[in-house]
This record gives C-alpha cells, structure tokens and sequence, in this order.
C-alpha cells in the first residue's frame, strides 16, 4: 500500500533560513524536501518566457495551462526543469523575484499549484517531506503534525540574502526584499504564527543552531522522526 509521508510544513519569509535549514533537516532525517517558492519562481520564469503581463491575472492562468514542473524531492537535487530547459539558475535573478509576487497573487492559480504540491508529496514514495513556502502550515498542509514558522529580525534577513548575492549592495537588496515582503504578505500572511504552529526565531541562532531547534520539533511530534 502507498505510505503517507510525514509532513514537516516550515513556513517564513525571505532570509529567514528557510531553504538552507529545511535542506540541512530533510538530510538529517532522510526526509524528502519541496522548495514551494521555486515553483512559484518556475511559473514566474515561464510567464516572463511568454512575454506576459505579470500582472494581468487572466494571462497569467494562460501561460499556466502549459507550465510543465519538472522538480524532485531531493535535498541534494534542487534543479528545476521547465517543459525541456533547466532553469535552475534562471529562476533565481533579480527580473523573476520581481516577477514573482505577480503570479503568485492569482488565487486560481494558487489552488492549482497547491494541489500539485499535495500530489507531488502524496506520491513521492517518501517516509516523510519536509515542504517550506509561505501558507504551507495554514492552506497546503494545515493538518501536518509537524508544522514551524521560521522568524528572524528584519535586518538580519537582509544582511543574510546580501551574504548569498555578494555582487548586490546590501541597501538594494533590503529594500527589495521590503518591497517582496510587503506584496507577499497581502496574499498570505507568513509573518504571524497560525494556531498550533511553532515559532522558532532564527535571529541569534547559527545555522547548526536553526537545524536543531527545528529537529527538535519534529521529534517532539514523532520520536520515531
Ligand atoms: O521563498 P522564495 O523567496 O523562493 O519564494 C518566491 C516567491 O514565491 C515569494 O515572493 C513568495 C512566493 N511564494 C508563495 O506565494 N507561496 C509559497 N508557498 C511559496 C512562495
């Protein structure tokens, strides 16, 4: 019979640690892993492939009918394929973060691309996933036993995507993550903790630290973890 993977939901915004922490955590526990923000980035990607208006909501959902996801649930293989290109690399430049928040917005495709994500797990043949997003521990997966909103001050977020993108200025990239912050959370809030969900705040914590306090719930959920 098909095993129901144990689902570790970790929501939080950008610079909180998310991607890096939930990665570390699904190779401690030889758990699968989904980067829900780099569908959201393929989709952004195919819909400025297509020369669309990110904004306009009816064309967005046209480009969709074609949007091919190719993405496993591996933590030590996070490329992402679109139909046949791999846009691994594509999907992280400064034009689809920007372009992102526009696609994201459109509730229909939201449903659409939830329900991938339930099918992508479902089917995964995997004891447990880790998924990270922004509404993975409220709208995706809120009967997840396991389920952490990832915080950390403000400037520290900023001053961890500067040391990612060393070629940005670091007054750039905080204000474009301000901007990407403020346009996400009208479309779902990730910056309260829903009830029942975890805080772990990452501010005064190393990445070892975040990997543990994050390890430490799951195990408080299912020692078996
Ligand atoms: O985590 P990230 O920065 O790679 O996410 C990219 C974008 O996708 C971000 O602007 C918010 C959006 N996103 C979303 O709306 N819902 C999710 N579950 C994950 C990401």
């Amino acid at each position: 019979a098909p095993v129901t993977p144990m689902i570790v939901a970790i929501d939080g915004p950008a610079g909180s640690g998310k991607s890096s922490v939930s990665r570390r955590v699904a190779r401690a526990l030889g758990f699968g892993y989904l980067d829900t923000g780099a569908a959201y980035r393929a989709l952004a990607w195919h819909a400025l492939q297509h020369e669309i208006d990110t904004s306009d909501s009816v064309a967005v959902l046209e480009v969709a009918g074609d949007f091919d996801l190719g993405i496993a649930l591996d933590p030590d293989d996070q490329r992402v394929r679109v139909g046949a290109v791999d846009a691994t690399e594509a999907i992280r430049t400064p034009d689809v973060s920007d372009a992102v928040s526009g696609v994201a917005r459109v509730p229909a495709m939201r449903q659409a691309i939830n329900a991938m994500f339930r099918t992508l797990v479902q089917d995964s043949g995997r004891r447990g996933v880790i998924v990270e997003g922004r509404d993975i521990t409220t709208v995706v997966f809120p009967d997840a036993p396991a389920r952490i909103l990832l915080t950390a001050a403000p400037e520290v977020r900023a001053a961890r995507r500067a040391a990612e993108l060393s070629e940005h200025d670091a007054a750039d990239i905080a204000a474009s993550m301000q901007r990407r912050d403020a346009s996400d959370s009208t479309v779902v809030d990730f910056l309260t903790a829903a009830p029942g969900v975890t805080i772990v705040d990452s501010t005064d914590l190393d990445l070892d630290a975040t990997v543990e306090a994050v390890l430490a719930v799951v195990r408080a959920t299912d020692p078996q973890a």
